[in-house]
């Protein structure tokens, strides 16, 4: 039942490993609060701006929680985590053994018995913290692959809520999610939810056939049939997420981005061709296969500096994690290669920059962009592709996209690519130099379009209309 300590309770309560916001511990032993990286966080923010609720998760430093506190009408509650807990739960089992089983292992997973418990700990934690600031028969939305277990662990606490989860990033294939030791466990877990919402009907897919072959449970049209006694179904359906189109462009059409748009092309020296680039520094954004293409184009005196340069912004992510470690060094290295062989005084090939930066600063970057690379070699959703799509209003520039993004299935008129095929990749990229103005502007249109109709207040309309008419409701608590 509802006790928390403050006896403020919630209708609405979003579970999410981050909270929106990071506590930064400044050199000066000050803190400072600073949005927190990565898509879930723009879309889930966007979602809260309209609707009260609680949103649960950790704050970003290891140690005590800060207490909870208000921030533009949601009420935040951090969850502690120990640093033993972000090396074992956050940095070892969310993003070493789940990431890579979750991306098709582009790099290896590791398995280690300790980061499973420091996971089941953490989930039981954020299932109390939940519990906690539950409303009776309140909706709860559990966020993403680091809290697969919270489900089962919520309704063990409270049967009378309502219990939500969505997929931020690709459900595996059951051949690769069959790797995990504990691949029942992460079923059941998610079982415990009413509804289960995924970026692609495959990975819903891939769900339901993990919980048949794995678990042996019996599915039927999209369904799973839960063998606790209760009769319950649980539902698994594809709505794809996206970003807050209206929002996003009003600040896109602000004066100011339009000229610090127009700014940035004169500080790069105006090129004829501007590429860019925008990515956590993760392995699985391509950003290594982009470089190659880009590389060998200029090699060939296909393209070459100073009528066409590349912007790569890459925000540094996960640091402590080997694999992210190995691709920084990599990357960097890459980028000063590129820029010794082929670069030219004043005129680098490339410029890097590994910083996160203000919303303004994005949107003038998309504005100033002739041609967006998004090539992942797997990512759930890809919210950049739409964000740049959204920030073009004037019909200019190009999308090329990679078909292993869940973008691309909604964005597929834009130049599509597969990332592994370097020689397509790099042609892909002169069609969108080469191709004329009036054909990118249909396109353009077309892409627009998509993701107007398809915003994220309808994407968290979609998904609470699922959850509230998912089967089998229970009967709330009083
Ligand atoms: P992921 O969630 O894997 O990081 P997405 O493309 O879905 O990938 O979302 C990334 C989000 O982070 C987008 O909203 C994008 O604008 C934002 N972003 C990426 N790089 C930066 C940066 N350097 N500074 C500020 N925001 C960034
Ligand atoms: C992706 C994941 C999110 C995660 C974000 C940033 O979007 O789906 O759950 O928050 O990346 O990663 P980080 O590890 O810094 O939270």
């Amino acid at each position: 039942m509802p006790s928390s300590q403050h006896g403020k309770t919630f209708d609405l309560v979003i579970a999410a490993n981050r909270l929106p916001v990071d506590q930064v511990i400044l050199d000066s032993g000050e803190t400072e609060w600073r949005r927190s990286p990565g898509g879930l966080v723009t879309a889930m923010d966007s979602v809260m701006r309209d609707q009260p609720g609680a949103w649960v998760g950790w704050a970003g430093e290891p140690g005590e929680a800060p207490a909870p506190f208000d921030q533009e009408g949601t009420h935040l509650v951090p969850v502690a985590l120990s640093a033993e807990e972000v090396r074992r739960y956050y940095e070892g089992f969310s993003n070493d053994t789940l990431w890579p089983i979750y991306h098709d292992v582009i790099v290896p997973a590791s398995f280690h018995r300790e980061w499973w418990t420091a996971y089941q700990r953490v989930n039981e934690r954020f299932a109390e913290a939940v519990a906690e600031v539950a409303a009776p028969g309140a909706r709860i939305w559990v966020q993403d692959y680091q809290l697969q277990l919270v489900p089962a662990m919520v309704r063990a606490l409270r049967p009378d809520v309502r219990i939500g989860w969505f997929n931020h990033i690709p459900f595996p294939p059951v051949e690769l999610f069959a790797q995990l030791p504990w691949r029942g466990q992460l079923l059941r877990g998610l079982l415990g939810a009413d509804f289960l919402g995924f970026q692609r009907q495959a990975d819903a897919q891939n769900f339901v056939r993990a919980c048949r072959q794995l678990i042996h449970a019996e599915t039927k049209a999209g369904t799973v049939a839960v063998d606790d006694g209760s009769g319950r179904r649980v539902r698994a359906a594809a709505i794809p997420i996206s970003i807050d189109f209206k929002g996003l462009e009003a600040l896109a059409r602000e004066p100011s981005v339009g000229e610090r748009a127009a700014e940035i092309r004169e500080q790069l020296g105006n090129p004829k061709v501007l590429m860019l680039g925008v990515d956590r520094l993760d392995y699985t954004k391509g950003i290594r296969h982009r470089l190659k293409a880009y590389e060998e184009l200029l090699a060939d005196r296909r393209i070459g500096p100073p009528d066409v340069t590349l912007v790569q912004v890459a925000t540094p992510s996960r640091e402590r994690v080997a694999a992210y470690q190995h691709l920084r060094a990599d990357v960097e290295q890459t980028v000063g290669r590129i820029n010794g062989d082929l670069g030219q005084i004043g005129a680098p090939a490339v410029h890097y920059l590994h910083h996160a930066y203000p919303r303004e600063e994005m949107a003038a970057l998309f504005r100033a962009a002739d041609v967006m690379l998004v090539t992942p070699l797997r990512d759930g959703m890809n919210l950049v592709a739409k964000e740049y799509v959204t920030c073009r209003f004037d019909l200019g520039g190009a999308l090329v996209l990679s078909e292993f993004t869940g973008a691309w299935h909604e964005l597929h008129q834009a130049f599509s690519c597969n990332p592994h095929d370097i020689e397509g990749l790099k042609q892909t990229i002169l069609r969108a130099i080469n191709t004329p103005e009036r054909e990118k502007q249909r396109i353009m249109r077309a892409l627009r379009k998509r993701v107007s109709d398809h915003d994220v207040q309808r994407w968290a309309a979609r998904f609470l209309a699922a959850l509230d008419a998912a089967p089998d409701r229970a009967e709330p608590n009083p």
